[in-house]
């Protein structure tokens, strides 16, 4: 797209490419070839500079900072040309190397183009301002472009993927991953803004009537994107690295009908962080939704739920801090509480969702003591458990009983069980953040049932917005299930990627030895969750009454160590956390540290307060642990595979939920076509405009980018068809395909490829396609240019020559003129004093005098001869006009006859005579006529 055509992006346009003049002056940059490099630097990383010498094994280089340093050779990269340049898709760059890949990401994000493509990655770099990249006129212009066509951008992926569904009928996911705060959730709120943008285009008008009519709510798109503010009010909360850190993964569908119009949506979510509940760390704070109502900007809310307005009078949601400076929790309120009307919540389920959100909050209010020489805790004051049970539809009383002693089955029986002070607040905490899930997991049910709009469904795109790969000091199960989603996901990449094209290669019959690239990941999956497996072995330990942390340990050690590659003893370093075990996963090794790791996985509940909360009176608490015990243990028995005695209780361990959940994902997203997007964080301090490189690289390693590109130049990443590329490069060696006789196009190509000089193991001959690795059709695109500038050079030359030849003519006929005239002038100054010349100019004048009376002559001849003609022509006129005076009185008379003929006659007579009359009229009128010839 040239400078024209990026008009249509306004404003945005600056942001997601430069001019053609600021590309053509980078492009024009002098440029060392053979010495320009990328050298090693403990601060930097990398830094750009000039080889000086090289010396054996060491290199001296003078850096772009001004140093002279000495590097090992394998410490140096070489530099991209000038040509690549800020890139678009770096897997173009003829020199592919981390420090490649990184500097043109920094320039690019320098310049705020935060998009770039790497083959099949789109990667985005979080630029902490709003970028005018996302205005109507940007979605606008996206529609319909290919990939190619416009510069990167999601819109771009997402337009693609639509595009891709309507053509090969064939779902499709984008998957968005990075670590927190990178711009997941912020980009795939844009492919659904995207989506809601375009596909209602068109219908908008007959699809509101149609929703206004079913549920007197918004239409569908509103929903889908009120669903939002709503899941983030009680799924997002602001961590150290994000205000706005999304505490679940989600991945949504958006089911398009036949036409392609929006047609219905779900989303499925993953993993909320419900520890955060009852604990925040001092930077942090808990879920939003909290801090919204204590802002009292609904003070109806504030005394149903019997709340104070200071959050620090609440020790659940007060540990950390308690504001927000980028958030607005009033005008946040407001957007949570409209979204519940618009996804058509009923009032009492509203009511419900706020009940719930205070009881909880008044969870961490609730007080024991220890009764006197006993290690039994009893109630310290009842007035917060009457709050709850006032919330919560409960006997306030039979609450504190439970709590303190509950009711746990032994063999057939029901004893009651003594508990601490300690054990009865962990129960408090448990039920609280089990309340709180339960409530976020309700609402997504009711928001999928909203969603659902039985209109004709054909195919659908997924957003995938999930935590990426992170390596923590501290490791717990929680990173365990994010790293292994990730490592699935990377699998499920490299799948897509290489199996994929080396099936190609194999339909195309290139030689190609098979590299499976899933096979690395493969390894480590297994280990994490085949049968004695990492997990499957955590689920077992959980069966089993006894089971500590050390027999887990264990049991993982005897299993593992040393016949598994991927699971290592961790190594201990200063200052380290404690670790129980290494993962050697593919984007790095990871210690866990397993503390808990089985408390956490049982997730155990006072089963007494649960069925409290099963009679409770208000419905929606009911309805939560209404399915409790029955379905939680029986698909726990399933998945875990071997459950044969029901546990009655909760046993669905959070780890084997975490697995069907996430093979369910990977079913669906197997039958899609994939989109890939890389969200990169780049630098720890939300400052705009900065890039921190180790930051960089580091995640780049994470999540795939430098291993996509490294697998990218084993294989033959770029291809074209026979004859598109006879067509692009015969001007290359336009005499090895002869002209005039038939030659066809692998053929010719095949020619063409063996005339030119370039190196011939860097390409193969495929059935339809040619196939190159990684920077050889940059080589050749750069020779098509030499040539064709050669060829250009050589034309304008030559019409050049032509013009000037013209020109040349013109001169020597001016040449040729000048001496005429000089000849003329030189004859007339030699004669003007000569007598009879002057006597000749004299008579010259009268000459023309004479010729003038001649001239009056004849004029007057003519005058004379024009004047008869004109009295005669009179004569003849006023004739005429006479004898048309009489005709016109004739034809008077004759009227007003046959008038009177007609008046005067009976209607019947005149009938019968009718047309006698006419025809003696006629007779008559013509009788006239031949008297008055
Ligand atoms: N494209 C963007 N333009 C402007 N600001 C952005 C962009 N992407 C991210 N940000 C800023 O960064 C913040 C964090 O982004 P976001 O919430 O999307 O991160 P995340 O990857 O979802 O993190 P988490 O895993 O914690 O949920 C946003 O609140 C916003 O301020
Ligand atoms: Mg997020």
């Amino acid at each position: 797209m040239g400078d024209s055509e990026m008009a249509v992006f306004g404003e945005a346009a600056s942001y997601l490419r430069k001019s053609e003049k600021e590309r053509l002056e980078a492009q024009n940059k002098p440029f060392d070839a053979k010495n320009s490099c990328f050298v090693h630097d403990d601060k930097e990383l990398y830094v750009k500079g000039l080889i000086v010498s090289r010396d054996g094994g060491k290199v001296t280089v003078n850096t772009d900072d001004g140093r002279t340093v000495t590097a090992k050779e394998e410490q140096i990269n070489p530099q991209n040309p000038p040509k690549f340049d800020k890139i678009e898709d770096m897997a173009m760059l003829t020199h592919l190397n981390e420090a490649s890949v990184l500097y043109n990401l920094k320039e690019r994000y320098a310049a705020w183009m935060i998009y770039t493509y790497s083959g099949l990655f789109c990667v985005t770099v979080n630029p902490y301002k709003w970028l005018p990249v996302y205005n109507p006129e940007v979605v606008a212009g996206y529609r319909g472009k290919k990939r190619q066509e416009a510069p990167p951008h999601i819109f771009s992926i997402s337009d693609n993927a639509y595009q891709f569904m309507l053509q090969d009928r064939e779902n499709q996911s984008i998957l968005i991953t990075g670590e927190s705060g990178a711009g997941k959730t912020v980009n795939t709120k844009r492919v659904i803004q995207y989506f809601a943008t375009i596909a209602a285009i068109g219908d908008s008008g007959k699809k509101k009537e149609q929703s206004n009519s079913m549920k007197s709510q918004g239409t569908l798109e509103d929903q889908i994107i009120q669903a939002n503010p709503l899941l983030e009010a009680f799924g997002n909360a602001k961590t150290v690295r994000n205000d706005n850190s999304s505490r679940f993964g989600k991945f949504i569908r958006i089911h398009f009908g036949t036409t392609g119009k929006l047609s219905s949506a779900d989303i499925e979510t993953y993993l909320l962080e419900k520890s955060r509940v009852t604990f925040q760390l001092s930077a942090e704070r808990s879920y939003h939704i909290f801090y919204q109502i204590l802002t009292n900007k609904k003070p109806d809310v504030v005394e149903m739920l019997l709340l104070t307005t200071n959050p620090y009078d609440y020790s659940f949601i007060s540990q950390g801090e308690i504001a927000v400076k980028s958030i607005d929790d009033e005008e946040e309120l407001m957007a949570t509480d409209n979204a519940i009307d618009i996804l058509g919540f009923s009032q009492d389920e509203k009511i419900g969702i706020y009940k719930m959100t205070g009881a909880v909050m008044h969870h961490g209010n609730m007080r024991f003591k220890q009764k006197q020489r006993e290690e039994q805790a009893e109630p310290d004051g009842t007035e917060v458990a009457d709050k709850i049970g006032y919330l919560m539809g409960l006997n306030s009383a039979d609450l504190l009983k439970a709590l303190c002693y509950p009711r746990v089955k032994v063999g057939n029986e029901f004893v009651t069980k003594g508990q601490t002070v300690q054990q009865v607040y962990n129960a408090i905490g448990a039920l609280s953040k089990s309340v709180f899930e339960k409530l976020f997991l309700w609402m997504v049910t009711r928001i999928n049932q909203q969603l659902d709009t039985k209109q004709p469904r054909q195919y659908f795109i997924g957003v995938l917005d999930i935590a990426g790969f992170e390596i923590f000091d501290y490791n717990s199960l929680e990173q365990l299930c994010i790293n292994f989603t990730n490592e699935k996901l990377q699998q499920f990449f490299n799948h897509h990627m290489f199996v994929l094209e080396q099936e190609e290669y194999k339909k195309e019959g290139i030689e190609w030895e098979f590299i499976d690239f899933g096979m690395d990941l493969a390894a480590c999956i297994e280990l994490i969750e085949k049968p004695m497996g990492i997990f499957s072995i955590l689920e077992e330990e959980c069966m089993f009454p006894k089971a500590t942390d050390t027999s887990f340990k264990n049991k993982l050690y005897d299993q593992h160590l040393g016949k598994c590659k991927n699971f290592e003893k961790p190594k201990p370093g200063k200052g380290k956390a404690e670790a129980h075990f290494s993962l050697v996963h593919y984007a790095g090794t990871v210690d866990y540290n397993i503390s808990g790791w089985l408390d956490k996985n049982k997730d155990p509940l006072n089963e007494t307060v649960v069925g409290l909360y099963q009679k409770s009176s208000v419905k929606l608490l009911a309805f939560l642990y209404s399915s409790y015990s029955a379905t939680d243990g029986k698909s726990a028995a399933e998945a875990s595979g071997k459950g044969k005695k029901k546990k009655g209780s909760s046993f669905q361990t959070v780890s084997a939920l975490f697995r069907e959940n996430l093979n369910k994902l990977m079913t669906n997203l197997r039958s899609t076509h994939p989109h890939f997007v890389r969200c990169l964080i780049p630098n720890e301090t939300k400052t705009p405009g900065t890039m921190e490189n180790h930051l960089i690289i580091h995640q780049l390693r994470c999540n795939g980018v430098l291993e996509g590109i490294r697998i990218c130049r084993k294989g033959f990443p770029s291809r074209i068809l026979y004859a598109d590329f006879k067509q692009r490069y015969k001007v290359l060696n336009a005499s090895a395909i002869p002209d005039g006789q038939f030659i066809d196009s692998k053929k010719a190509s095949e020619k063409l490829l063996g005339s030119i000089d370039v190196d011939h193991t860097q390409y193969k001959f495929g059935h339809t396609k040619v196939f190159f690795k990684a920077g050889l059709l940059g080589t050749l695109e750069e020779m098509r240019d030499d040539k064709l500038a050669q060829l250009i050079t050589r034309t304008q030359a030559q019409c050049r020559g032509f013009l000037m030849r013209v020109e040349f003519k013109k001169m020597v006929e001016r040449r040729d003129a000048i001496f005429i005239i000089q000849y003329n002038v030189r004859s007339f100054m030699n004669v003007k004093h000569w007598p009879w010349m002057k006597l000749y100019f004299k008579i010259k004048p009268l000459l023309k005098s004479a010729e003038t009376e001649k001239e009056m002559a004849n004029m007057k001849e003519e005058f004379e001869k024009t004047k008869e003609a004109l009295t005669k022509s009179d004569a003849r006129r006023k004739e005429l006009e006479e004898k048309m005076v009489v005709l016109l009185q004739e034809k008077n008379d004759l009227l007003l006859q046959v008038q009177s003929v007609r008046v005067s006659s009976k209607q019947a007579y005149f009938t019968r005579n009718y047309f006698k009359c006419n025809i003696s009229i006629v007779q008559n009128f013509q009788f006239n006529r031949k008297e008055r010839a």
